[in-house]
């Protein structure tokens, strides 16, 4: 690609479509009331915030191990609601990010919204300005750029010092890891300024920093590598057709792998007032496309197919040569559809609950010698897997992920290790009074490492931390720390050793 298409469409994939919402007739909006009457349990998960949080001692129970001393930086959407208005999904809200300071028997957490453009205007406003994901406040105006929009409340990225806010429409946000504050948009290089950075970057065992980022009114995904020193070394934008939903990709050690499920962006729903999420199209005769991009050279790429499906995550994807021809193994969170992201997702906001499509891990084999793909459901239910970070792109043999999925609750109720190669899986259930978060895999040197995560207990009003020996998840945790109060059920976080 020449280098100045790829500036116009680079500077033209920077800027949303101009459009103009549908105003809702004011009034109409009661999930707010419907939200403080519902007699949910567990609505204090999706609660708002008021203001910052801040440094608080909690209580340990147990000595937290060497290896774990550092800090768990987390992000999700916290700030749910604003001049009696509420949000209409759980993706939606202004993103606090927390850090959990651990060391031995000492655990302090702190929380702050991330001050975006977005957030600081809407807050002295009073009241919304913008669209969001999957809701269309009354009276917005449309966006000025995708940034404009940016929420930062999706995942975070320890980098040299800082710890970048993660969203997937647009720009990562720096936040300064010692005090949390909001230091502005990270641009990689001036002609990528507002370019999509995703929540979900990859990290080599050597440090490479890969993301993507996808532009879907142009139909067109960024490729990024960046070096471990934190500069970008290459950017570029391949098209693709029927631009789906990507939230998160996989690395091997000579490929990217993205797993496209068929829930395919409609720019003429955009145009008539949809919000992002509603202009999404469940399209299941495109099936499953499985994108193979050369590490080294993105012109060779190979599309692949597997059956519709709908996925958020990725455990990691790891590659080999065999008679049969060279096989990519990649684990995934798959369910049959997307309907989680359009009702359960979205129904917590007003205190309901609704169930959806169950979500399993999965892993899929796409053989690139003969452009065939093929793949097994694991039985365990599953989100949020994490690998230990050392083996990313590499082969594997565990995935740890929050399971079992309740009824009556919103979210999932243990967290587990699986074994990708045989099926084995051990769990700890956390009671019917809890709601897992994302737990991370924490190396500690050759032993077997440790399990590091979050949980509501919303029975009790308060968030643990809680943290297993990797090889004995089922014997329940080595330590556990009890902050005072609830945090809004948040989305990713990342562990920096001290
Ligand atoms: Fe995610």
């Amino acid at each position: 690609m020449e280098r100045r298409e790829l500036l116009r469409l680079l500077a033209s994939a920077g800027a949303l479509p101009l459009l103009a919402p549908l105003a809702r007739a004011a009034g109409t909006d009661d999930w707010q009331a419907q939200y403080e009457t519902s007699g949910a349990v567990w609505k204090i998960g999706f609660a708002t915030p008021p203001d910052d949080m801040p440094p608080t001692r909690a209580t340990v129970r147990g000595r937290f191990p060497d290896a774990v001393a550092g800090t768990l930086f987390r992000i999700g959407p916290a700030g749910h609601d604003l001049g009696g208005e509420r949000y209409h999904h759980w993706f939606d809200g202004d993103g606090m990010v927390h850090r959990l300071a651990i060391e031995g028997s000492d655990v302090r957490h702190e929380g702050r919204y991330v001050a975006t453009p977005k957030r600081v205007a809407e807050v002295k406003a009073g009241r919304r300005l913008f669209e969001a994901f999957g809701t269309m406040p009354p009276g917005v105006e449309p966006p000025t750029s995708a940034d404009s929009i940016n929420v930062a409340n999706t995942s975070v990225l320890p980098m040299q010092g800082e710890v970048l806010a993660l969203w997937e429409g647009g720009s990562a946000t720096r936040i300064d890891a010692r005090t949390l504050d909001t230091l502005g948009l990270k641009t990689w290089r001036a002609d990528l300024a507002g370019m999509p950075f995703s929540a979900h970057p990859k990290v080599d065992p050597d440090g490479t920093v890969w993301n993507f980022g996808v532009s879907s009114g142009q139909g067109l995904l960024a490729l990024y590598e960046i070096g471990s020193e934190g500069t970008l070394r290459r950017a570029a934008v391949v098209p693709v057709a029927d631009m789906p939903m990507v939230h998160d990709f996989a690395v091997t050690e000579r490929h990217l792998v993205f797993l496209m499920p068929p829930l395919v962006y409609d720019g003429k729903r955009k145009e008539v007032g949809a919000s992002f999420l509603d202009a999404h199209v469940w399209r299941p005769e495109l099936g499953m496309r499985a994108l193979v991009v050369d590490k080294q050279n993105w012109e060779r790429r190979q599309l692949l197919a597997l059956p519709a499906g709908f996925l958020f995550h990725v455990g990691n994807a790891w590659e080999e040569v065999t008679p049969r021809g060279t096989l990519i193994h990649v684990d995934y969170v798959r369910s049959d559809n997307a309907d989680s992201v359009f009702t359960s997702n979205r129904e917590v906001m007003r205190g309901r609950r609704v169930k959806s499509t169950e979500p399993y891990l999965t892993v899929a084999t796409l053989n690139l010698s003969t452009g065939r793909a093929t793949q097994t459901a694991l039985a365990q239910e599953a989100e949020f897997p994490r690998i230990d970070p050392r083996r990313v792109g590499l082969r594997h043999r565990h995935v740890v992920h929050a399971t079992q999925i309740r009824r009556e609750l919103p979210g999932f109720g243990a967290i587990a290790r699986t074994d990708v190669e045989t099926g084995r899986s051990q769990r700890f259930s956390y009671g019917a009074q809890a709601i897992v978060e994302e737990h991370v895999f924490v190396p500690d040197g050759s032993k077997p490492g440790w399990v590091l995560g979050t949980a509501l207990d919303f029975g009790r009003k308060k968030t643990v931390l809680s943290c297993f020996a990797a090889d004995h998840l089922g014997a329940g945790p080595v330590a556990q720390a009890t902050l005072p109060y609830a945090l809004p059920l948040g989305l990713h976080g990342a562990f920096v050793p001290a």
